[in-house]
């Protein structure tokens, strides 16, 4: 069976002492009420060690929200995988919408990040979609195809199931347009098509494959009752306690 899983990213929203508090807030309250799914934060590389020591491991696990594309060297500003992993952190996103946009992360560049990435012991959740332009032409099948064959779909299948799969549309992304529960599993079912393809039908039915978009504790529970959408990948509603909980708590509807 698939995981299901509500995973956080903070982007760059908050300070240290403030990824610490809603760190340990959300350790507290998931302490008290145990999540019916997996709960992932993925957070700033300066807040990962710190958060570490406040997070059960058992009950909520870590992740960065990028990772360098080479090992290790004279890389100035860089943080490679292997030093994300030191933190005690155990995924990183790559392939976000934004990365790909304002860094010009091309898929070259996201394969390496998810090959080093997955030599340090990360496991990836790998942001796919498409943009309003290519929506309205029609093309977002295409273009989440490409984007899997860019970077992802080189790997052996013991490697693709340590992917977990972020569907993103990016005209959903913090724009209070949510993809409907139709339209995103119309996608995601797509999406499970091509890893069936690639590596048959039992890899693709183990892969969890996550929506992100202006996700909310009021949209999650019709999202996530869809066959295909195993969850989400949460930006501004993973910034507070009871936000976040809210859509964790949608699996327990
Ligand atoms: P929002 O939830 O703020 O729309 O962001 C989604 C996202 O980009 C998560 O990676």
């Amino acid at each position: 069976m698939r995981k299901k899983i509500v995973a956080g990213n903070w982007k760059m929203n908050l300070d240290l002492q403030e990824g610490i508090a809603l760190a340990k807030e959300l350790n507290e309250a998931l302490t008290a009420e145990k999540p019916n799914c997996d709960v992932v934060i993925c957070t700033p590389f300066i807040h990962l060690a710190s958060v570490a020591s406040v997070l059960d491991a058992n009950l909520i696990g870590l992740g960065a929200e990028n990772c360098a594309d080479k090992e290790k060297g004279a890389y100035t500003g860089e943080v490679s995988a292997k030093m994300v992993k030191s933190t005690g952190a155990q995924y990183v996103i790559l392939g976000h919408s934004e990365r790909r946009e304002y860094y010009k992360e091309t898929p070259e560049i996201l394969k390496e990040k998810v090959l080093l990435a997955l030599a340090n012991g990360l496991k990836v959740i790998f942001c796919i979609g498409e943009s309003l332009e290519e929506r309205e032409a029609n093309k977002q099948n295409e273009v989440v195809k490409a984007e899997l064959e860019g970077s992802v779909f080189n790997l052996s299948a013991e490697d693709f199931a340590k992917i977990v799969i972020a569907y993103e549309p990016i005209w959903a992304i913090g724009t209070g347009k949510t993809a409907t529960a139709e339209q995103a599993e119309e996608i995601h079912a797509y999406i499970r098509g091509c890893v069936a393809e690639k590596y048959g039908a039992e890899v693709a039915e183990n892969t969890s494959i996550l929506y992100g978009g202006s996700c909310k504790a009021s949209n999650a529970p019709e999202l996530f009752a869809k066959p295909d959408i195993d969850g989400g990948l949460i930006g501004g509603a993973s910034l507070k306690c009871a936000d976040f909980k809210g859509i964790i708590d949608a699996w327990k509807k």
